[in-house]
Parts: C-alpha cells; sequence; structure tokens
C-alpha cells in the first residue's frame, strides 16, 4: 500500500506545482520533473521490482494511468498558459476586434469622365460612333480645314497655345476633329462624336480653363437637314436634363458651318423665370452648331453637291456644372479630393 501511497503523493504535488507554473520555461521544467525519462512519475515503475508478482500488473496500469492524467493536465496548462499570453499581448496592443475594418480607399471615376460617358452614351443610342482625334494639331487642321484662314477675324475666339514646331499646336476645339473622320470615311455616310481635351491659352477664371473638354458632333449624308439637327440636339438635351426643357436655337456665326446656331435650353434652376445661374435672362448657353459648310465638306473629301451634314460642339465640363449646380470649372482640375469624391 505504501507503493500506492507515493504515487498519490507524486500526484498530489504535481498538480499542486503545475498550478504555480506560470510560463514556458517553469512548464518544460515541470514535465522534466514528472513526465521526463527520469522523471518521478515515469521512475515510480521501478517500485514493481518490489511487488509480489501477482501485483505487478495492477501497479504497472496505475502508473500508466498516473502519467496520463499528468499528461493531460500538462496540456490543459499549456493551453491555458497560451491562451493567457494571447490575451496579454492583444491587452498590450490595445487592439479591440469588435471595431470596423479601415476601409481602403476606392478609386472611382473623374466627374468629367462620368458626364462624357452619359453623353456618349446618349449619342450612342442614336447610331453616333466615338472617334479620337490627335490632341497636338497643325494650324491646318485647327484652323485651315475649318475654313478658317489666317488673319481671319473669326481666330480670335480661339487663343491658342502654339509650340515652337512651325505650324504645331494644341487644338483648341475637337472641331479639327471632323476633317479627320471625314478623311477617313468619306465617301461614306458618317455619324460620329468625338470627345477630347481642348487648350486655350487664357485667363483661367471660374468659368474658363487652360484645359477642358468638348464633345463634338459630327453628321454627313443624303439629304441630312437642319430638322434632323434640331431632333439631334433635342432629344440629347432632353435625355440629359429632363422631358420637359424648351429649346431655342439662336443664329450666330462660326466659319465652318452655314447656318450658324447656338443652342439654349430654359435655365433648369429657375425654369426660365430668371436667376443668378442664368444670369436673369432664363436661358442657358449650351452648345455651338450648325450646317457643315461646304468648304468644310470638300476638305473633309464630300461632295458639297451631293452631301449635306451638322455638327455640333459642347462643353461637357458646362454640362456637369449645371447639372449638378458647380459653380466654378477650376474644380474639375484641382485635384480636390472632396470635390473629386462627391461624383
Ligand atoms: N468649335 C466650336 C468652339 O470651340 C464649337 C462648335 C460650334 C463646334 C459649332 C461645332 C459647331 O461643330 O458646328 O467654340
Amino acid at each position: 500500500m505504501e507503493t500506492y501511497e507515493t504515487l498519490r503523493t507524486i500526484e498530489q504535488d504535481a498538480l499542486a506545482e503545475l498550478a504555480e507554473v506560470q510560463d514556458e520555461k517553469d512548464l518544460d521544467a515541470w514535465r522534466v520533473k514528472y513526465l521526463g525519462r527520469k522523471g518521478l512519475a515515469t521512475q515510480a515503475i521501478k517500485r514493481l521490482r518490489d511487488l509480489p508478482p501477482e501485483e505487478r500488473p495492477a501497479y504497472g496500469q496505475a502508473v500508466n494511468a498516473l502519467k496520463e492524467r499528468l499528461q493531460h493536465a500538462f496540456e490543459e496548462r499549456q493551453e491555458a498558459l497560451k491562451q493567457r499570453a494571447m490575451e496579454a499581448e492583444l491587452r498590450a496592443e490595445a487592439f479591440d476586434p469588435t471595431l470596423p475594418g479601415r476601409r481602403p480607399p476606392v478609386g472611382r471615376y473623374h466627374p468629367s469622365n462620368l458626364i462624357l460617358r452619359e453623353i456618349t452614351d446618349i449619342f450612342k443610342q442614336m447610331g453616333f460612333q466615338v472617334f479620337d482625334a490627335p490632341e497636338v494639331e497643325t494650324d491646318e487642321y485647327n484652323f485651315e480645314l475649318l475654313n478658317i484662314p489666317a488673319g481671319h477675324p473669326a481666330r480670335d475666339m480661339w487663343d491658342t497655345f502654339y509650340t515652337t514646331n512651325e505650324g504645331q499646336l494644341l487644338r483648341t476645339h475637337t472641331s479639327p476633329g471632323q476633317i479627320w473622320a471625314m478623311r477617313q470615311f468619306a465617301p461614306e455616310p458618317i455619324r460620329v462624336i468625338l470627345p477630347g481635351k481642348c487648350y486655350r491659352y487664357e485667363q483661367v477664371t471660374p468659368r474658363s480653363e487652360m484645359m477642358f473638354h468638348q464633345v463634338e458632333g459630327l453628321a454627313i449624308g443624303h439629304h441630312i437637314t437642319f430638322a434632323d439637327l434640331k431632333g439631334t440636339v433635342v432629344n440629347f438635351v432632353r435625355q440629359m436634363f429632363g422631358p420637359e426643357r424648351k429649346l431655342r436655337f439662336r443664329c450666330s456665326h462660326f466659319p465652318f458651318t452655314e447656318p450658324s446656331v447656338e443652342v439654349d435650353m430654359d435655365c433648369i434652376l429657375c425654369g426660365g423665370k430668371g436667376c443668378r445661374v442664368c444670369k436673369y435672362t432664363g436661358w442657358l448657353e449650351i452648345m455651338g452648331a450648325g450646317m457643315v459648310h461646304p468648304v468644310v465638306l470638300r476638305n473633309g473629301g464630300y461632295d458639297p453637291e451631293e452631301y449635306t451634314g451638322f455638327a455640333f460642339g459642347m462643353g461637357p465640363e458646362r454640362i456637369a456644372m449645371l447639372k449638378h449646380g458647380i459653380e466654378d470649372i477650376r474644380y474639375f482640375f484641382s485635384n480636390d479630393i472632396r470635390f473629386l469624391s462627391q461624383f
């Protein structure tokens, strides 16, 4: 019986000591002391020799059972210590797992691109395709071929950035793209829109920037009339600004169209009564347009006796300003996230 007494003592001591163990190092020392090859529980098997043979199996089982219980207690303690260490670490880092995660900043489309997409979507429905033309242009394409010869007073409408290469400039409008499109497709009928950047050597003000976008439109074919231009523009404006919009076509002059008009729509803010946005006129100017001038048709490769066409040009930033009540065009290009993230 004394042998079993010893086993119990070993177990009690072991468990009492284990409860005191506070770290990995002490835990390992404990394991060596009791469960190691020379550990007390392991060595207890040696008592077998002192027992009569018939008692040996029972004693052997008792020693094994003790070792299992100690092993189990060891693992539990090990797990508890690990848990405690993790909690301490979390507390030290002041990590609060209940806080919401930080949202990674997500990019978005620039408001100019958004409005360009809206505009092109509307014209695509009407069978227009998008055509790309160069931003670095020649005097010939930007002016001459559009019926604006050197020295023509109409050139005053476009203050130009010239490059140091003779005759090379940054396009002042998307209209030279008309020539590129015509020369690519003539004599096929065409319906294209040309969205893109333009540059003007101008004072930057709330209403004008040095760089901005335009969307040019061009339709050429047989029997195209001013009524087609009106229908196209009316459909566009009503899709963009609402079905109740009224339009006004006012006589104007552009060298590349004849007749030429400027298109006004009734003010979306005051509905035509007059307010600050429409400068108390009740109308907002949204684009220039007209029937393609015979000289321009010919420069593009179309016989003006056989073909007619219409063209228009608008500023998408201006369209977006009207749509969203933005008061200063400079917001578009000053890269202020507080502005850009609103779209
Ligand atoms: N290119 C003109 C401008 O920049 C706008 C314009 C007017 C374009 C009439 C056209 C048009 O195609 O027919 O001011």
